[in-house]
């Protein structure tokens, strides 16, 4: 990894810069030096059943300015974490006007995993477990998923991701080979999850707002766990004291501008999380 060098800017993307992968919130260039650029979009992610969904597989229209909104919100949220938590992220640049983030190149594990964490009970959580009633307290519960769009993203536990082996996720059998993560790691990644959450939630509280839900990335630098992807209002789930989901701008408006929510009316979220 190299520090970002003066370059020739077209459209917001170095000259050299070759695309890797068109992703349903970004685009990610490959650059010269080897680090990685992020251009944020203002697509929407969406469920098989096409509602708006932080955990949805599906790219599913777009909303104005909010890859703008979800960079600067990831630029809070990185800097908040690694000031108060001395957790490492993998940012380096961030140029709001053009909506892009330079990152250091990281190694996943295996083809990703994705950190979710739950203070109280909704979405995808609700629908496995059908005796738990919608807002019950979760202590903030850690689930940790396995990136893969075709099987749903399945849910397994530390022996399964540390060991391997083939596992069953509603019905289809996964094989995870030799295993993705070692111990260590996953306890490391667990316990940042844990910490990263209460951090935000405790944010959230102290604008009268109550934290529902939310999902990280994470990532090695050499040895070292990082926190990578993107942390915005599309990676979680917020209401208002009156049990009203936020929209995003709501949370981008919250977070960054202080904006007071409360006054809402009912909707039903609908989201799977
Ligand atoms: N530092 C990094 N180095 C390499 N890849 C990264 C880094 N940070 C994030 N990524 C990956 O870049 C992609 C970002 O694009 P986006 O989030 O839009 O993808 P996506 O369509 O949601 O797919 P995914 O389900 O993989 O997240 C993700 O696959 C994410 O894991
Ligand atoms: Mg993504």
């Amino acid at each position: 990894m190299q520090e970002a060098k003066e370059r020739v800017i077209q459209n917001g993307i170095p000259t050299g810069a070759y695309l890797i992968k068109k992703g349903k919130t970004k685009d990610v260039y490959h650059l010269p030096y080897d680090n990685i650029f992020l251009k944020f979009k203002d697509n929407i992610t969406v469920g098989d059943d096409g509602i708006e969904d932080p955990g949805g597989n599906k790219a599913g229209g777009t909303k104005q300015n909010l890859g703008r909104q979800s960079l600067e919100l990831t630029k809070y949220y990185f800097n908040l974490i690694s000031q108060k938590l001395n957790i490492p992220t993998h940012m380096i640049g961030v140029d709001i006007s053009e909506n892009t983030m330079e990152v250091a190149p990281i190694r996943t594990f295996g083809n990703g995993l994705e950190w979710i964490c739950r203070a109280k009970a909704e979405g995808s959580y609700l629908k496995r477990n059908k005796d738990v009633k919608k807002g019950t307290p979760l202590n903030y519960l850690v689930e940790v998923s396995l990136k893969d769009d075709y099987h749903g993203d399945p849910i397994f536990d530390k022996k399964a991701f540390v060991c391997g082996g083939k596992h069953v996720w509603q019905g289809k059998e996964i094989d995870l080979g030799d295993g993705v993560i070692s111990s260590q790691q996953y306890d490391l990644c667990y316990a940042y999850t844990n910490l990263i959450t209460r951090l935000i939630a405790e944010d959230f509280k102290r604008k009268d707002l109550d934290f529902i839900d939310i999902k990280y990335e994470f990532g090695m630098i050499g040895n070292m766990v990082v926190l990578i992807d993107e942390i915005s209002a599309g990676s979680m789930r917020v209401f208002d004291k009156n049990g009203v989901k936020l929209e995003k701008e709501d949370i981008y408006e919250a977070v960054i501008n202080g904006k007071k929510f409360g006054n809402t009316k009912n909707l039903d979220s609908g989201m799977s999380l």
